[in-house]
Order: structure tokens, then sequence, then C-alpha cells
């Protein structure tokens, strides 16, 4: 099928590359001509494994075209999906610009043959209508077109199998023909097919993504009663998961949830409720426990260390998650932000993202190996529980500290084998 794919970021890019890696004919939409000539030399410009050797090959092989006229691309295309940015605005409403601003641009090629557009960006409820309104207003008329939400569920690290192999695929549409040709194009996929309508499916993103954030807020408040009586949170994480009512995943307390998905979709959700007059105090409850897990931590460690002023700390891992670059509502950015306005120096490692933070927070040293971190530092923070974290050499790592001090935020270490190495151990919940 040929298919147009507006906007290039992680959800687009991902979407489109599976569908050319499929056989369809894939032509990426971007406004971003510095974005649009990586993309055409074949490289991705953010951090996804497998994805740049997927791209680069269906370029080669004539699967993947650029262009910057989403009107040009809608033309030659059957299924138009739109997958631009919808970022927070400052009330926590999605900004819904960008979706507009090309719903106007798609509009005048439309009408030529019957196209199915397809909104993949998370959207608030009615966005569905809001699009078809916007291409109805330039007079296209209604059988030249459907608009059909298909949310995305693809987790940044593991995108490419998460789109290939998703639990499930949603498809909320009015007319039976065009959820029928979504259904077709994603044939070649495995998962459940639910078809629904629009606004079913777009609060089916929402209510899925605040949903897996109140699990982590909800076994984060544990952790705190864990602290408070001396009980071991992964224990009884691992007791309430293994109830299959519940399930063990999501269930590992930390720092709390970050990145570009949970923050946006929470407040989306919020927003959407407020509009619609609802109070959702249990969301409300699930943002608060989110922002004070990280403040706790940071409390822990300035108690400890008798304050920031005139001290170092080193970060083990600073991207919002492992396996990605993406530092979007990372925790480490709450951190650093913390010790440097009270006078501290923070040094951090990341195999990943150490370029995005120094970019972001350019009094950050960066060092090029976890092993230098421990340079002079009064403490070791671990924040993303990167895999070569794990069977790490500890008494190599804190040997050169000013003090042997590690906080876990993401508890990788078990209290007596860090002890045991002659190091004081700060856990989450343990
Ligand atoms: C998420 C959803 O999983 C995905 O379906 C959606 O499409 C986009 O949002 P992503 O943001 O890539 O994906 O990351 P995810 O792996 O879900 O983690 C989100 C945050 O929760 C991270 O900050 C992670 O550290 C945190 N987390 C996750 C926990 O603190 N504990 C857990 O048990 C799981």
């Amino acid at each position: 099928m040929k298919i147009a794919v507006i906007g290039t970021g992680y959800v687009g890019l991902v979407t489109g590359v599976v569908l050319a890696d499929l056989g369809n004919d894939v032509i990426f939409v971007d406004i971003d001509p510095k974005k649009l000539s990586t993309l055409r030399s074949g490289k991705v410009p953010f951090f996804e494994p497998g994805l740049e050797e997927i791209l680069s090959r269906c370029v080669e092989d004539g699967f993947i075209s650029f262009t910057d006229s989403a009107a040009d691309a809608a033309k030659a295309s059957e299924i138009i999906f739109i997958a631009v940015g919808t970022p927070p605005a400052e009330d926590g409403s999605p900004d819904l610009s960008a979706i507009k601003a090309v719903a106007h641009a798609l509009a005048p090629a439309i009408g030529d043959g019957y196209k199915v557009i397809v909104n993949k960006s998370t959207v608030p409820v009615g966005s569905s209508d809001l699009v078809s309104g916007i291409i109805a207003s330039h007079g296209v008329p209604d059988s030249a077109y459907d608009v059909v939400s298909n949310p995305e569920f693809l987790r940044e690290g593991s995108a490419i199998r998460d789109t290939m192999e998703p639990d499930r695929i949603v498809v909320g549409a009015t007319n039976p023909v065009a959820a029928q040709k979504l259904i077709d194009l994603y044939s070649p996929l495995s998962g459940q097919r639910l078809v629904t309508d629009p606004k079913s499916a777009e609060l089916i993103k929402y209510a899925s993504n605040s949903f897996l954030a109140a699990k982590i807020s909800y076994i984060n408040a544990i952790s705190r009663l864990c602290e408070i009586c001396g009980a071991d949170i992964r224990d009884v994480a691992a007791g309430v998961g293994s109830d299959s009512r519940i399930g063990g995943q999501f269930l590992q307390a930390g720092l709390g949830w970050g990145g570009s998905c949970f923050p946006k979709d929470v407040l989306g959700l919020l927003s959407t409720s407020k509009q619609l007059g609802y109070d959702f105090g249990f969301l409300k409850a699930v943002v608060d426990i989110n922002d004070d897990q990280i403040a706790h931590f940071i409390s822990k460690i300035e108690t400890r260390l008798g304050g920031f002023e005139g001290k170092a700390i080193g970060l083990m891992g600073m991207a919002f998650k492992p396996n990605t670059d993406d530092i979007r509502d990372a925790r480490s950015e709450l951190v650093i932000k913390h010790v440097e306005a009270k006078g501290g120096k923070v040094r951090g490692y990341d195999p990943a993202a150490a370029e995005n933070i120094q970019a972001a927070y350019p009094n950050v040293e960066i060092v090029d190996s976890v092993y230098e971190l421990g340079d002079g530092v009064d403490a070791l923070v671990l924040v993303t529980e990167w895999n070569e974290f794990r069977q790490i050499d500890l008494k190599r790592l804190t040997e050169k500290m000013n003090q042997k001090v590690l906080f876990d935020g993401r508890n990788v270490y078990q209290r007596a084998v860090v002890e045991e190495a002659g190091i004081e151990y700060f856990g989450i919940g343990t």
C-alpha cells in the first residue's frame, strides 16, 4: 500500500519504518529540513536499537522516500498517518496546534480518490472530529475521506519489537470500510484487534498509560511504607505481582516515572477529565506521589551529606530509562537542578544520553567510563538502571570517593553485597 507518515518523531518514524519493512511504500513528511537530510542518508536522529538498520535498508531498497510537503505525500497515498507532537501546554492540556496545521495542509490534497487519515498522535477525546471538521471546512466532501484513531503503544528502547508484536491493535472508526483498510494494513502483525468508535480508541491510549503510571506510583507509595516499617519492597512487589489479577510488570519501585509519554498523557487525561467536568482525584494523587518520590530521594541524599554546598555527586545513568538517549522528564534532571541550585557539583555517566545532558546542563561534568565517576565525589547516585551497572566492581567504582556512599534509585543492588564492599547503602523501600 502507499502510505504517508506526517511527523518523523519516535512514533511516526518507527511506525513508517516497520510498514516499509513489510513491503509498503512509505513517504515521510517533516517540516524540519535538517531532520529530513539526516533521514535521507539512512541515519536516525535519536537512539533506538535496530531502527537505523531497517531505515537505511528500506531507503536503499526504495521503500522509503521523504518530502516536506504534506499535500504531495497525501496525494500519492491511500493511508495518511498523522504522527506529530502533542506536547503539554502550560495548563497540562495537549497542544494540538501541529495536528491542526497538518489537517489544514492535507485538505487541498484530498478529493481525488478515497483516503483514510489516521490519528496516531496521542490526542484528547474528540480529536478525530476536530481533524474531520478542519478538512470539511476546506469544502472536501465527506465521501472522500475518513479519520480514524489508531493509538500507538510502543516503548522507547523496544519500539521495533513493540510495533512488530503488539499486544493489541486498536482502531477507532465510524466507517467500517476505513477500519478494514487499517486491519488489512496490519495483517502481518500479531496481537488482538479491537475496533471501536474513535472516542473510545482515543481514551484507551490515555487510560492505558495512566493506569501504568498509577501502578508505579502505587508501588512507590508502598515503598515509603516499607522504609518506615522495615519491610522490603522487592519482596512485597514480588508477592503482590504474583497474583495474576495484578501482574508483576510495572511494579518496580524507584524514582518514579518520566519520559516522553507518561507525564504528558497523565496530564492530558487530567485535563480531558476537567473539561468533561469530572474531578479525577485518583489521578491527581498518582502525580503527587510521583513528584514526592523524587523529592524524598533527593532529601535523603541532602540529609546524609549535610547539604549540597561544596559537595559533589556522581550520577550513574541519566536517560529517563535504560536503552534510550531520551532525557525528557528524566529523574536525573531533577537531581541535577536541585544539587546545582544548592551549590553542589554533578558528574555524570550515561552510555547513551550523556550528549543530551551536556547540551541541556553544561555544568555537569561528563565522564566516559562509569569507573571515573567516583573520583572525588561525596556520593554515587544511581538514577537509570543500565545493565552495565548490575555486575560492576563496586570496590573499584568507589575507591576514589571522598566517602563511600551509594544511593540506589532503582534497587539494582542488594544491600548486603554493597555493605560487604564497605559502602554505605541507601535503596528505595529497602
Ligand atoms: C510508555 C508506555 O509503556 C508505552 O506503551 C507508551 O506508548 C509510551 O509510554 P516509555 O515511555 O517508552 O513507554 O517507557 P516505559 O518503559 O513504559 O517506562 C516509563 C517510565 O516508568 C520510566 O521512567 C521508567 O523508569 C518508569 N518505570 C517503569 C518504573 O519506575 N517502574 C516500572 O516498574 C516500570
